[in-house]
C-alpha cells in the first residue's frame, strides 16, 4: 500500500504534492467547517485511496486473509477494553473490527471525503466516532487514548516528529502507537515496490528503521498475502499502487496470479 501511483493517470490524483493540489470535485470543503488545508496543513493527499476508494475497499478485503498482521499488532499492544485510535483511518475500512473489542474507537481522518464515508459505515455503531483531524492535530486530550493504529501512515516516517510527539501526547502512559508499513525486503510485493522506485530498498529501509530505532521502537516483521477474488481485482489494486508500467510488467510475468506475498513490518513506541 505505497502512495507511488501513476500521478498522471487519474485527474482526482493529486499524488504527494500535497493536499494544495488536491482539489478535484469539492474536495477543498473540509465538511466540518473548515479548509481541510488549512486545518491540517500535514495532510498529504493519499492517491489510491482517495482517488480510488472502491479499489482501496478491494485491496483492503484482499489484505492478509490469514490475520497475521492484526495478531501481531494486537501481540504488541492489545485493544480489549481499551481506548482506540485509528489515525489515518481513510474510509474506516478497520473501524467495525477495532470496534468489537475495544471500548471506544476513533477514527481520524484529515481527507473530507474519506471522513464521510468512514462515517456512513460506522454509523449506528456504538462506542465508535469519526472525527477530523491529522497526526499533528489531533481533537483529543492529553493522555486520553491507550492504543493508537496507523496503517500505512507515510505521515509518520522520517522527519514526522511533530507527528509523533503529538500521538505521544494523548497516548496513556504505557499506552502504544502501532504502525504498519511495508517490508521492503520480502515478498513479491517488496521487488514491485523496488521496481517502482529510483531507491535501492536497502536504503530506504534502513532510513525508516534507523528513525524508528532512534524512538525507541519495537520492530516487527510479518509474511502474509494479499489473495483477490479475481485477477481483475489484482490488477485493478496493482494499477492504483503503483505506475502502470511498473504493474503491467510484473503482471505479464505473473500471468495466473491473483494475489502476491506481501511483508509487512509493524513499529511499536510506547509512551
Ligand atoms: C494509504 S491510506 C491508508 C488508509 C487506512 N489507514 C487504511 O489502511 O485503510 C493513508 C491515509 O492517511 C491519511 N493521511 C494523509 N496525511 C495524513 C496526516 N498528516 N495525518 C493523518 N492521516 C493522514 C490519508 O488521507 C489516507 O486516508
Amino acid at each position: 500500500m505505497p502512495v507511488i501511483a501513476d500521478e498522471t493517470a487519474d485527474e482526482t490524483g493529486a499524488g504527494d504534492s500535497g493536499p494544495a493540489a488536491a482539489t478535484p470535485g469539492g474536495r477543498s470543503s473540509g465538511g466540518d467547517g473548515a479548509d481541510p488545508r488549512s486545518a491540517f496543513p500535514d495532510w498529504r493527499f493519499a492517491p489510491n485511496i482517495g482517488g480510488h476508494p472502491d479499489i482501496y475497499e478491494i485491496e483492503n478485503r484482499a489484505l492478509d486473509p490469514g490475520g497475521h498482521v492484526l495478531a501481531a499488532m494486537r501481540s504488541l499492544a492489545p485493544w480489549d477494553g481499551r481506548a482506540l485510535v485509528d489515525l489515518g483511518c481513510g474510509t474506516g475500512f478497520w473501524l467495525p473490527g477495532y470496534a468489537r473489542d475495544a471500548s471506544s474507537v476513533i477514527g481520524i481522518e484529515p481527507d473530507p471525503a474519506l471522513r464521510r464515508a468512514a462515517a456512513r459505515r460506522i454509523h449506528g455503531l456504538p462506542g465508535v466516532q469519526v472525527r477530523p483531524g491529522s497526526a499533528e492535530h489531533l481533537p483529543l486530550a492529553d493522555r486520553s487514548v491507550d492504543v493508537v493504529h496507523a496503517r500505512f501512515a507515510y505521515f509518520l516516517a522520517p522527519g514526522a516528529d511533530a507527528g509523533l510527539a503529538e500521538v505521544l501526547r494523548v497516548l496513556t502512559p504505557g499506552g502504544s502507537l502501532v504502525v504498519v508499513d511495508n517490508d521492503h525486503h520480502w515478498g513479491q510485493f517488496a521487488e514491485i515496490l523496488a521496481a517502482a522506485s529510483s531507491a535501492p530498498p536497502s536504503s530506504i529501509s534502513s532510513a525508516i528503521d534507523a528513525w524508528w530505532r532512534d524512538r525507541g521502537a519495537t520492530r516487527r516483521a510479518v509474511r502474509s498475502e494479499w489473495r483477490f477474488e479475481t485477477r481483475a481485482d489484482l490488477e485493478a489494486v496493482l494499477r492504483i499502487e503503483f505506475p502502470a508500467a511498473v504493474a503491467d510488467a510484473w503482471l505479464a510475468r505473473n500471468p495466473a496470479a491473483i494475489g502476491l506475498t506481501y511483508g509487512y513490518v509493524l513499529f511499536c513506541v510506547v509512551a
